[in-house]
């Protein structure tokens, strides 16, 4: 088996399940169906990423970058961007344990 290009780190602690970040994870969840991304991009559950008040929060991993304030629209930016190797810079973010 080929190792994850990505790993895409969903928070589902209190706070960002407040903010609708299961429905995110449902919804990222069928856009990597739809793009046939399932053996390239793994996407999971996290337990808090400490940027509760700026939540929904979403993590990507190599790259390490949290996004905040994540809604549907941004998914579909979020996937793309790294999959190039870029992150969506138009969306609020920042490096982990910055
Ligand atoms: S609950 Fe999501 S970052 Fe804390």
């Amino acid at each position: 088996m080929k190792p994850y290009r990505l790993h895409i780190l969903i928070c589902n602690d209190s706070d960002c399940s407040e903010k609708g970040s299961q429905q995110l994870y449902e919804n990222l969840k069928q856009l990597v169906k739809e793009k046939d991304l399932k053996e390239t991009v793994k996407v999971s559950k996290s337990t808090c990423l400490d940027d509760c008040e700026i939540g929904p929060n979403l993590l990507v991993y190599p790259q390490g970058i949290i996004y905040n304030k994540v809604d549907a629209q941004d998914l579909e930016k979020i996937l793309v961007a790294h999959l190039s190797g870029k992150k969506a810079s138009t969306l609020e973010h920042h490096k982990m344990l910055e």
